[in-house]
């Protein structure tokens, strides 16, 4: 059997601590070290990982690390590219989560370290390895609608006001934007079905729902009306959609301070002549993702939650017939993805073989949700700038 690959994980929120259980846990790896710059989320993996592990607070010690081979950069959206661009100069293999950056300039010095670098490069868009959309992936490729002339994604996220208005990332001086926070995944999704690269987009959105009403300091655990509020949350422990218990700050969804929108819609070309629309709300009943494409030859329809109720309809054209298609789900979080990714970057790692979801896939989601945003604030459409510009 071949040699443990040793990996590191960078940032130890609870998305940085779920891959130490993964990777450490996977006889195909090994846990070799983690660093934070907290002492804090150090000791909650010491609580876990013992002596088996390294503890690091600077990147550097990390990457000196003896028998590294991996790096995961599992930090805070706002630093992604530092560690990123650090870990691939120092020849590491690197899984950065998703969104690539925040911004147009941390995700090109990140591609551009990426295309000189020896080592490989992946996003963690683990969708593109759920079963449901690898199969809409195959089915197109089979040309069950012929060439995709027209698409239209829908990212229903019932869990928004849990998720994303009682902390910081209710605020666009941190976050920026939902669309590159949350709605990165889709959009690479439909960038990935379209088959061509995205080169402008013109958006709406608001804020339409939550915040505006309560003061900024406001929290679930001071409220009288927690009892009967829909978006009470115990900041103690929090249970995220893909299995991690976190703590969580509470403060009020309905804080005024809160101005990032919770709802959007986008209209986006595509370098192979292709046109598609979105929509992302935070404020319906249902957590889901809708695509539909049309074809030369059809219709294809696809359904995705994260209880893995997976769901493909076909229609065929100038005839009556559907073909319907039920991909099973096998388990794990985010629709089986989270564990399919981990295989895929130690099959990348070991056969030196480029990722499903590399550079392209990485700058392609997130800068079309920047240009978005900006399009939304600016009222104009936006042109999305050459990813090594
Ligand atoms: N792919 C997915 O489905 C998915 C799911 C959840 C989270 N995420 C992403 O994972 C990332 C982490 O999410 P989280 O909720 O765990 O975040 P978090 O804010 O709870 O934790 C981030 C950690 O990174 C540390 N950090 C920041 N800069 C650092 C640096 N330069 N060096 C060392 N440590 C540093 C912080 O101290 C913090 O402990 C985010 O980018 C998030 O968008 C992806």
């Amino acid at each position: 059997m071949a040699a443990a690959i040793g990996v590191g994980v960078v940032g130890l929120g609870g998305r940085g601590r779920y891959f130490c259980d993964l990777y450490g846990s996977n006889p195909r790896s090994r846990l070799v070290g983690v660093c934070d710059l907290s002492e804090a989320r150090l000791d909650l993996v010491r609580g876990r990982w013992g002596d088996s592990t390294g503890y690091h607070r600077h990147l550097e010690d990390l990457l000196a690390a003896p028998g590294l081979d991996a790096v995961i950069v599992a930090t805070d959206d706002p630093h992604h590219a530092g560690p990123t661009v650090q870990a691939l100069g120092a020849g590491k293999h690197v899984m950065v989560e998703k969104p690539m950056a925040q911004t147009i300039a941390d995700c090109q010095a990140m591609a551009r370290a990426a295309a000189v670098a020896d080592g490989v490069f992946m996003i963690g868009l683990e969708l593109r390895h759920c079963v449901l959309f690898e199969r809409v992936r195959q089915l197109l490729d089979q040309g069950v609608i012929g060439r995709v002339l027209l698409g239209w994604g829908i990212d229903n996220v019932s869990v928004g006001g849990n998720y994303f208005y009682h902390n910081r990332m209710r605020r666009r001086d941190y976050i920026k934007s939902l669309l590159i926070q949350k709605a990165c995944h889709s959009l690479d999704l439909l960038n990935w079905y379209m088959g061509g690269r995205p080169t402008q987009v013109f958006a709406y959105g608001g804020l339409d729902y939550y915040g505006r009403t309560e003061s900024a300091d406001k929290r679930c655990r001071d409220c009288e009306r927690a009892a009967q509020c829909p978006f009470y949350v115990n900041h103690d422990r929090f249970v995220m959609d893909y299995g991690a218990t976190v703590q969580i700050d509470d403060l009020c969804v309905w804080g005024a301070d809160a101005d990032v929108p919770d709802n959007s819609v986008l209209a986006v070309s595509y370098d192979n002549g292709t046109r598609a629309s979105f929509t992302e709300c935070h404020f319906t009943p249902e957590y889901t993702r809708e695509f539909t494409f049309v074809g030369e030859g059809g219709k294809l329809y696809a359904l995705y939650n994260n209880e893995g109720n997976f769901l493909i309809r076909v229609q065929h054209r100038f005839t009556d017939h559907v073909d319907e298609y039920r991909p099973v789900f096998t388990g794990g979080h985010h629709g089986g993805g989270d564990l399919r990714i981990m295989e895929e970057f130690l099959d990348c790692i070991a056969r030196g073989r480029a990722p499903r979801a590399g550079v392209e896939a990485a700058y392609d989601s997130t800068a079309l949700a920047i240009a978005a945003e900006d399009s939304i604030q600016n009222g104009v459409p936006v042109d999305i700038p050459p990813m090594l510009g």
